[in-house]
């Protein structure tokens, strides 16, 4: 919508800088113009100068024209009265409105009400993918579709209870395809942004694309969308776990199981056009290289966030989620590679279920994020990964070493050694005795009276690896781990920092298998000491 207003705004400033006509009144009109449009004018070309339309810096009076002509004519176009540039009325007017802050309808927070989503799902897996996406869609505040490639029994009745809406994804026959190891499924599946875009939900402002195996969590989505202003082109997503991946598509791709956000602006350029753009790279693997490479035509760059999980990797994810950065926790995917999240759970779903109905439900922004601290009586490091688990290592590990996620999982490509990542690994242990013992949540609540959630976990029983350190064994002494954590929902309004945890109370000899940990903000001058 932006774009209508200000290649109206244009005019005016082609006409100044290009020779203007010479007219018998004009000497009037060049007072004026001197006077008092050139201020205008400047504050405006310095609004401009932050505005992605800087890129068309004064185009002739006829191509401006023909623009206009051409947004007015897309009748398409959502949202037209919601935003009040479009239907400026007078290029002066308009400019001074380009200055004034947005409308209050863009201007109030952005919220669950404002994402549109678009999952990509086949008929074929539906009836077990749809699980996962029960496990995290709420019904009656979320909006979206699932775009399948043909109906499903769902399409024609009422029993689809606790998913989105579906929707069959136009026909793409026409579109090449020459990829020889693809599917043509991802034409299209890459346009799903804009069909979804076309279909005009009033208020959208985030276009968010997943496949049926991504697992949102929809509190930390919108924290993280509403940083960002959505009436700019943005595109906020991540790339692959996998070094090998990210070579062979592009560390500048938003990796699409991983899910990705799409600014109402960016939707809007890129529905114009993205019929032609597919046509333009036929030998493409995927779907989501496909919006990388029309997204990469538009110029609008991947804004990185480290919350969004593609989960390149295979077995265990609990190094990934037991040292998750400082960041909202916003997807996981792949949970059919993967163990389910809590090994003692044998279906995935339902693991993932206890995970939402507890910790998501009680305090999303806290999900999964790291605290590290020593029994010092012991000379344990226990590092928690609030909801999720709580590893006890005998010895004292550094931060920085207990924030590097342990290879507890496999590269996709499974002959790949550590170097294969994208990031930072370490090993589960360096040797024997430092093999952690781990503690899973098992139930969570809140103690209201204390504002405080109160998690339980505990240990994963394996068989234990011989050790002769003097250092106590954990597993010989400590069965059950409770964290306490106050409720934090400003969590990330500030400056990203690792909670600090504080052992309250650790089990002695023979009594009370149990420990206590309290988690939270970090006093004054209170850190991770080792
Ligand atoms: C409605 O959908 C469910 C779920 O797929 C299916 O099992 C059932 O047979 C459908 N009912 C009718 C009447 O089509
Ligand atoms: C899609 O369109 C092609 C021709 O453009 C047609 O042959 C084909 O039957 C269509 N497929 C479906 C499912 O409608
Ligand atoms: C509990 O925490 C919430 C959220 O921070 C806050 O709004 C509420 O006032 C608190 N209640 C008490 C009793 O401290």
């Amino acid at each position: 919508m932006k774009g209508g207003g200000a290649l109206v705004n244009m005019q005016p400033a082609a006409g100044k800088q290009q020779a203007p006509k010479p007219k018998a009144s004009s000497l009037f009109l060049y007072i004026l113009l001197l006077y008092i449009l050139l201020p205008v004018l400047v504050l405006y070309v310095v609004a401009l100068a932050v505005s992605p339309f800087y890129s068309h810096p004064c185009p002739p009076d006829d191509s401006a024209v023909a623009r206009v002509a051409a947004a007015a004519a897309d009748g398409k176009r959502p949202n037209r009265n919601d935003d009040g540039r479009s239907s400026s009325p007078s290029p002066s007017a308009a400019s001074v409105v380009t200055l004034l802050p947005p409308k209050a309808s863009d201007a109030e927070p952005t919220g669950l009400r404002h994402i549109v989503f678009g999952i990509g799902a086949s008929s074929s897996l539906w009836a077990s993918r749809r699980e996962y996406i029960r496990v995290w869609w709420r019904p009656g505040e979320m909006r979206g579709f699932v775009w399948l490639d043909k109906p499903v029994p769902e399409v024609w009745n009422a029993s689809s209870t606790g998913l989105p809406g579906i929707k069959i994804s136009a026909n793409t026959s026409r579109f090449p395809y020459t990829h020889g190891a693809g599917s043509r499924s991802a034409l299209r599946i890459t346009r799903i942004v804009s069909e979804s875009f076309r279909l005009g939900l009033p208020g959208a402002r985030w276009f968010v694309m997943g496949d049926d195996d991504t697992v949102f969590f929809p509190d930390n989505l919108v924290d993280v969308l509403s940083r960002y202003d959505h009436t700019q082109p943005y595109y906020v997503g991540n790339p692959s776990e996998s070094h090998i991946q990210n070579l062979i598509f592009s560390y500048g791709m938003a990796f699409g199981g991983g899910g990705f956000a799409i600014s109402r602006a960016a939707a809007e350029q890129l529905a114009r056009m993205q019929d032609g753009c597919i046509q333009r790279y036929p030998a493409l693997y995927g779907s989501d290289d496909r919006v990388h490479a029309c997204m990469s035509e538009l110029g609008v760059p991947l804004t990185r966030h480290l919350g969004f999980h593609q989960c390149d990797l295979w077995g265990d994810v609990l190094g990934l989620l037991g040292a998750h950065p400082v960041t909202p926790l916003v997807t996981l995917h792949h949970l059919d590679f993967l163990q389910p999240v809590f090994p003692t759970v044998k279906s995935r779903t339902r693991a993932l279920r206890r995970l939402f109905e507890g910790p998501v439900a009680l305090d999303p922004a806290a999900v999964a994020q790291q605290a590290v601290c020593y029994d010092a009586g012991k000379e344990w490091t226990v590092s928690v990964s609030w909801g999720f688990a709580v590893v006890v290592v005998r010895g004292v590990l550094s931060p920085r070493e207990m924030e590097t996620p342990m290879r507890t999982f496999l590269n996709w490509y499974r002959r790949a050694d550590y170097t294969a990542y994208a990031f930072n690994t370490r090993p589960v242990a360096r040797q024997p005795c430092q093999r952690p013992q781990v503690y899973y949540m098992r139930q969570s609540r809140l103690d209201r009276r204390r504002n405080t959630t109160v998690t339980e976990y505990e240990r994963h029983r394996v068989p234990p690896t011989p050790c002769r350190w003097r250092i106590p064994d954990p597993a010989a002494l400590l069965d059950r781990v409770v964290v306490l954590k106050k409720l934090d929902p400003g969590l990330w309004k500030r400056a990203p920092r690792r909670n600090c945890c504080r052992v309250v109370s650790s089990p002695t000899k023979g009594k009370d298998r149990r420990m206590t940990i309290d988690v939270g903000v970090c006093r004054e001058g209170e850190f991770a000491r080792v």
